[in-house]
C-alpha cells in the first residue's frame, strides 16, 4: 500500500491510477478502524480498480467542547488492516496539510446541515462538507463511499456533490453490528463495560418502531412514543434525538407513505452515539 502524506503525492499517484484506465474508489476515515470502516473498503474493492482510503481527523467537524483531543488515533493498526484488505493507497494528511493556515473558505448545504446531529453539533456538518470536498478535489475518485451509519453526512454529501456538479457517484452501504445489535463505532471505546450495555437500547428503540411499522403503524407520534418508551428503560442514557424524517431532506416524515430515516442520538455516559433505521413502505 502507497502512503501518500502530502496532497502532492496523493494527486500524482491517484492521477497515475486514473490515468492507466483504473476506476478509482475514496473511502474517506478519521481511522480506529473498525469491521463498518472495513466493510466500506470491500465494497470498493468489489467496484473499483483501485481503491484509495483516506484516514484524516478532521479538527474542523469537531465542536469546542468535543472529543478531539482524546480521538482514539491507531494509525499504525489501522495501517496493517487497510494492508489485509489490499487497499491501494492511504492517503493521511497533517491537519497543517490539509488546511493551509489563514484558510476561510467552508462548503455549507444549507437547510440540511442543521438538522439532526446538525441541531446539537453546530458547525459539525460544515466541517464534515468542507472536508469531503477537499478530499473529493484532491483524489479526484470516481466512487466515493460512506455508511449508512452516518445517514445525515450521507444525504448532505450526496446533495453537496448533486448541487456542485462533482464528476464523483456515492456508493452508501449498510451499517455494520456488533452481536448484540451496538452499531459499530471508533467512540465505542470510551464506553465503559455498564454503559456498553445500556448503549444497546439505541438499537432495541429503532428494532420496536420498526416491528411496530411492520404490523402496520404509520402514525409517526406513537412510533417515536413507543421508541422513547424503550429508552426511557435506561435511565443513564440521555436522548438528544429520536426522530423520523425524511431521508433525502431530513425533514420530519408527517406521514409514512414515502421511506423514512428513523434516527437516534443519544450520550451514553459521555459518550455520544447515533444509530438508524430506514422504513420501507
Ligand atoms: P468515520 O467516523 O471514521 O467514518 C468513516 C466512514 O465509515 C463513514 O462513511 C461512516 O458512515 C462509516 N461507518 C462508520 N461506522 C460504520 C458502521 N458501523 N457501519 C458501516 N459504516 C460505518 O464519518 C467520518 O469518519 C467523517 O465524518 C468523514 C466522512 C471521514 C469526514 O471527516
Amino acid at each position: 500500500m502507497k502512503i501518500c502524506k502530502t496532497i502532492d503525492e496523493m494527486r500524482a499517484t491517484s492521477r497515475a491510477a486514473r490515468h492507466s484506465g483504473k476506476r478509482l474508489g475514496l473511502v474517506p476515515t478519521m481511522g480506529a478502524l473498525h469491521d463498518g470502516h472495513l466493510s466500506l473498503m470491500r465494497a470498493a474493492k468489489s467496484k473499483c480498480d483501485a481503491v484509495a482510503a483516506s484516514i484524516f481527523i478532521n479538527p474542523l467537524q469537531f465542536g469546542p467542547t468535543e472529543d478531539l483531543a482524546k480521538y482514539p488515533r491507531t494509525f499504525d493498526h489501522d495501517v496493517q488492516m487497510l494492508e489485509k484488505e489490499s487497499v491501494d493507497i492511504l492517503f493521511a494528511p497533517t491537519p497543517v496539510e490539509m488546511y493551509t493556515p489563514g484558510a476561510v473558505t467552508y462548503v455549507t448545504v444549507e437547510g440540511l446541515s442543521d438538522k439532526l446531529c446538525g441541531k446539537s453539533r453546530p458547525g459539525h456538518f460544515r466541517g464534515v462538507a468542507t472536508v469531503v470536498a477537499k478530499l473529493f478535489h484532491i483524489v479526484e475518485p470516481d466512487v466515493a463511499f460512506f455508511g449508512q451509519k452516518d445517514a445525515a453526512q450521507a444525504t448532505i454529501i450526496r446533495r453537496m456533490v448533486r448541487d456542485l456538479n462533482l464528476p464523483i457517484e456515492i456508493a452508501v452501504c449498510p451499517i455494520v453490528r456488533e452481536p448484540d445489535g451496538l452499531a459499530m463505532s471508533s467512540r465505542n471505546v470510551y464506553l465503559s463495560p455498564q454503559d456498553r450495555k445500556s448503549a444497546t437500547v439505541l438499537n432495541r428503540s429503532l428494532i420496536e418502531v420498526k416491528q411496530r411499522f411492520d404490523q402496520g403503524e404509520r402514525n409517526p407520534t406513537a412510533l417515536i412514543k413507543a421508541a422513547k418508551k424503550i429508552l426511557a428503560q435506561e435511565p443513564t442514557v440521555r436522548l438528544d434525538y429520536f426522530e423520523i424524517v425524511d431521508p433525502s431532506t431530513l425533514d420530519p416524515a408527517p406521514k409514512l407513505t414515502g421511506p423514512a430515516l428513523v434516527a437516534v442520538a443519544a450520550v451514553v455516559g459521555t459518550t455520544r452515539l447515533i444509530d438508524n433505521i430506514l422504513l420501507q413502505p
